[in-house]
This record gives structure tokens, C-alpha cells and sequence, in this order.
């Protein structure tokens, strides 16, 4: 399993210090969860973070853009060395499509997000363009809430859409992942987990990544 430990759980007064941590790590992928009080009933970081962690990553950068018109912010992303993922929600991006085909035209890979109520099948006619599919299984907006259970079954629908459609995105799963809800995860065919809280919050988060990576 491939594990993006979520920095919004991260000291961000120690930011050097858990983005070592995370370079010394299994992880496969910094996830950086950008909110606009708008989209999200909450606010975390913008660009500056985001590029302060491009100089010290050395993985690459999974951007998940919890904010209204995404779609206007794909250059200036793409100018930030490192991102590999441009991760959008369904919800907050009317043009989807369009939205997509210049996240892939300006260089980095298309993720669309779901939030919990949104079902799979809108993916249908663009599943096919798409490097991953960002499944929330919490609301967006906050870490450490409770895993939505019916993220399991949803996630096996998404798998058979991928498989239906000869799609090549990976599925990623984000909110409430423990060792036991990954484990389920994996089970019902995730490729990428987030984990913010279970791996900032543990006494030892190397250890806590490597015991997610063997899912
Ligand atoms: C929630 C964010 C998540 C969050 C996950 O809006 O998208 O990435 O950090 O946190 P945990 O793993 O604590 O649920
Ligand atoms: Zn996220």
C-alpha cells in the first residue's frame, strides 16, 4: 500500500522537522490539504507552505485543493517543482473536463476528489482521464474525524467503474485511516492511503507509516 501522510496534522512550528521525517519514511506521498473557507468550513495554508515544503520534500507532492474554481490555479501549481498530483473536487469545479485536460497539459497528473455524498457514477465520462480518484471518507475540512464506513462499499464501486472503463487511475482514500480501516481499504481495492492524525499523532509516526505501507 502506498501511504501520503496528510500534513495538515503536522507542528507547523516544527515543519522542518516532520517534512524530514516523512523524507526518512516509507511514504510514497506528501499530501498538503489547501483550504479557502469557502469550499471547507476551515483555512490552512496556501502557496508559501506549499512551496516550502517542495524545497525540503523528497517525494513527490500530492496537492488536494479543498476551494472553489480550482481550475484557476493550475499554472501557477505547476511552476512548483515536486507536484506530481493536482487533486480537485468534483463539487467545487464546474468544468471538469476542462479543468482536467490543463492540470495534464501544464504538466502534472489529473486527481478528481469526491466528498462523501457524491456518488462514483458522475465519474463515468471522465474516469477514463484521470491518474487517481481521491475518495473522502470523512467531510473535508478537518484530520482526526471518524471514518465513513460506506467509503468501503464505495470504493468497490469505483474499482469496478476503473476496471469497466479501462481506466488507469489510482484509487486514493482520505480521512479517519487507522491500521484498521486501512486494512479494510485495502481490502476493497484502495492503491493510496492519506493519513494525517494516526501518523502525526503516534509516538513513533516512521514506525506508524511502515506498519501502513505492509497493508
Ligand atoms: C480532511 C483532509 C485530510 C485530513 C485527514 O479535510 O483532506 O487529508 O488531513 O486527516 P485524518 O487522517 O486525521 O482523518
Ligand atoms: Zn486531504
Amino acid at each position: 500500500m502506498k501511504i501520503a501522510p496528510s500534513l495538515l496534522s503536522a507542528d507547523f512550528g516544527n515543519l522542518d522537522r516532520d517534512i524530514e521525517m516523512v523524507n526518512r519514511s516509507e511514504a510514497a506521498l506528501f499530501h498538503l490539504d489547501v483550504m479557502d473557507g469557502r469550499f471547507v468550513p476551515n483555512i490552512s495554508f496556501g502557496f508559501p507552505i506549499i512551496e516550502a515544503v517542495s524545497r525540503k520534500a523528497t517525494k513527490p507532492l500530492d496537492v488536494h485543493l479543498m476551494i472553489e474554481e480550482p481550475g484557476i490555479w493550475v499554472d501557477r501549481l505547476a511552476k512548483i517543482p515536486g507536484v506530481e498530483y493536482m487533486n480537485v473536487h468534483l463539487e467545487a469545479a464546474r468544468h471538469l473536463h476542462r479543468t482536467v485536460q490543463a492540470i495534464k497539459a501544464a504538466g502534472m497528473k489529473a486527481a478528481v476528489t469526491l466528498n462523501p455524498a457524491t456518488p462514483v457514477g458522475l465519474l463515468e465520462d471522465i474516469v477514463a482521464d484521470l491518474d487517481m480518484v481521491l475518495l473522502m471518507s470523512v467531510n473535508p475540512g478537518f484530520g482526526g474525524q471518524k471514518f465513513i464506513e460506506n467509503t468501503l462499499e464505495k470504493t468497490r464501486r469505483l474499482r469496478a467503474l476503473i476496471e469497466r472503463t479501462g481506466s488507469k487511475a489510482l484509487i486514493e482514500i482520505d480521512g479517519g485511516v487507522n491500521l484498521q480501516t486501512g486494512a479494510q481499504l485495502a481490502e476493497a481495492g484502495a492503491d493510496i492511503l492519506v493519513a494525517g492524525s494516526f501518523v502525526f499523532g503516534a509516538d513513533d509516526p516512521i514506525e506508524t507509516i511502515a506498519k501502513l505501507s505492509e497493508l
